[in-house]
């Protein structure tokens, strides 16, 4: 049984597809569930986000529970409380904790102390909550996940690895492409136009992650050349979805035709957030 959801490795091929269906159920009737009745979560943010934390908040409250939402600066983490310390204190008033901050170590921590389900709602290394929407998009799009192939073109980032954890338990092909000063480590990378043939799904994220910004400019320059554009687009699948995260930046990583046109699946990404993290919030939680 998974207790914590820190890389999304700790799910079963059988569970992870189980959120997936789940979610979908959710999606179709969405205050169906009250799960998390009497319980209590805490969302520590240490960077920005508007899905994660309006997904989960929101998520949190359609299962009937509380959310304690904290944002950087409010938690005595900022004024060098251990994240172990932080750990034991939550566990005591809540039912799980999600945590978004730089280091994945610090994540690892949290969990290692915590004798609460924990979350992690993005670190440097891992996005694994993106991940299982994801899946949970082209599950909805494709009807199946069974042979699908999803290419991610850009930078080797902490989606690009949860896209590669996601996909591998969920059954899906992915290819990466990435310039070799941004891969991933032991991750083959191709060419872009070799990784969109016949892809299901041509999939891209930011240049410049968050702490990533005083390598903005080599960034740039390094990934000028894995742009999902329509010309890239064009060489996938007749069907292919433009994937992206978000937040995006229209005209750099993906240009505005493609992110704004007819076979962008950015938007709905976002909202199967919500109801990935409720099926999650469920297996995690629920009784
Ligand atoms: N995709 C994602 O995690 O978005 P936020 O940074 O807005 O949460
Ligand atoms: N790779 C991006 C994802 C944001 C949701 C970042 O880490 O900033």
């Amino acid at each position: 049984m998974i207790t914590h959801f820190l890389t999304g490795e700790e799910l079963t091929a059988e569970e992870l597809r189980g959120v997936i269906e789940r979610a979908l159920e959710l999606k179709a009737d969405r205050l169906s569930s009250r799960a998390l009745e009497g319980k209590s979560v805490a969302l520590v943010f240490e960077k920005p986000s508007t899905r994660t934390r309006v997904s989960f908040e929101t998520g949190v409250h359609e299962l009937g529970g509380h959310a304690v939402v904290l944002r950087e600066g409010e938690l005595q983490l900022a004024r060098g409380e251990s994240p172990r310390d932080t750990a034991l204190v939550l566990s005591r008033m809540v039912h799980a904790i999600g945590i978004r901050t730089g280091p994945h170590e610090v994540v690892v921590e949290v969990a290692e102390h915590a004798s609460v389900p924990v979350i992690n709602l993005l670190t440097r290394d891992h996005h694994p909550c993106q991940g299982l929407a994801d899946m949970t998009t082209l599950r909805e799009r494709f009807g199946t996940l069974d042979g699908l192939k999803l290419a991610y073109v850009g930078d080797g980032n902490n989606v690009a690895r949860s896209l590669l954890v996601a996909g591998a338990l969920a059954g899906v092909d992915v290819a990466v492409a990435s310039p070799p000063e941004l891969s991933l480590p032991g991750v083959p990378v191709v060419e872009p136009t070799e990784a969109v043939r016949g892809a299901h799904a041509v999939y891209t994220d930011v240049w410049v992650s968050m702490g990533d910004e005083e390598d903005a400019a080599r960034r740039r320059a390094l990934l000028a050349p894995y742009r999902l554009d329509d010309e890239l687009l064009q060489r996938a699948r007749p069907d292919a979805l433009a994937m992206h995260c978000l937040p995006a930046h229209p005209g750099e990583e993906i240009s505005a035709a493609v992110l704004y046109g007819e076979r962008s699946a950015a938007w709905v990404q976002a909202e199967n957030r919500l109801h990935a993290q409720k099926a999650l919030l469920e297996l995690l939680l629920g009784s």
